[in-house]
């Protein structure tokens, strides 16, 4: 089902349009109540809304690092996972979201932790530019969180899938992740079935996450688009 609210300027940018979906989701939070909060620049938009908010919620779970310190610096308390049994939304972004629903996360490496509040979550809003929108997940390189010593091994079995594999670096290293792990990025995979490659993936020895949020979709999405922001529900 899609809906779309007021139209946004033909000439708005990817920023802006970011800017206006971090907005729209501030509709999606429960006053009283605890808000799970994703990462990557859309988010970060949308923790900048909702300071306006924060005297209606007792806080947030946050999925990295970054975020927390933004909540924090906006006076936000943020809780630790374990103290929460059920968070009512979740609100994060997406390299790529399917008409289904299903993503692909981890562009920002925070993809375990996404997944975990994701879990935790009984709504998950995606917010995404319209650019994220495809018909089929993989154009986005997969990021897969693993333990190096498995790298090679899960770096083989990606090619046999047809894959292309990179470990992520970050200032000429392998980046490391929140949890002190690896990413590999995965070019060339066409992602027909995400639930039975999630499931297949996840079993692989030492990946910790694969980016495919297939288990923990999104069950809405608000999309920035020229003519506003569109509401889909899966
Ligand atoms: C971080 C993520 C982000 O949600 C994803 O990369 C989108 O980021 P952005 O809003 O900056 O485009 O999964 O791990």
């Amino acid at each position: 089902m899609t809906s779309t609210q007021p139209p946004a300027s033909a000439a708005m940018s990817q920023d802006e349009l970011k800017t206006l979906v971090g907005q729209a989701a501030l509709s999606f939070i429960v006053p009283g109540e605890i808000v799970g909060v994703g990462s990557g620049s859309t988010v970060n938009k949308f923790i900048a809304a909702l300071a306006s908010m924060k005297d209606q919620i007792r806080g947030a779970v946050s999925s990295s690092l970054a975020s927390t310190e933004r909540l924090r610096a906006l006076g936000i308390q943020v809780f630790d996972s374990n103290e929460v049994d059920r968070l009512s939304v979740y609100i994060d972004g997406a390299d790529e979201i399917d008409h289904q629903g299903h993503m692909i996360k981890g562009g920002g490496a925070a993809l375990t932790r996404e997944k975990i509040v994701a879990a935790l979550s009984s709504k998950f809003v995606c917010i995404v530019d319209e650019s994220k929108l495809v018909q089929t997940l993989g154009k986005f390189p997969l990021p897969v969180e693993i333990i190096p010593m498995a790298r090679r091994r899960i770096t083989q079995q990606f090619e046999a899938l047809g894959g292309r594999v990179q470990v992520r670096l970050k200032g000429g290293q392998p980046l490391v992740t929140d949890n002190g792990q690896i990413i590999l990025d995965v070019s060339g995979l066409q992602i027909a079935d995400p639930r039975a490659f999630e499931l297949e993936i996840s079993q692989w020895p030492g990946v910790v996450t694969v980016g495919v949020f297939a288990f923990q979709k999104a069950q809405v999405c608000l999309l920035g688009t020229a003519s506003g922001v569109k509401t889909m529900t899966f």
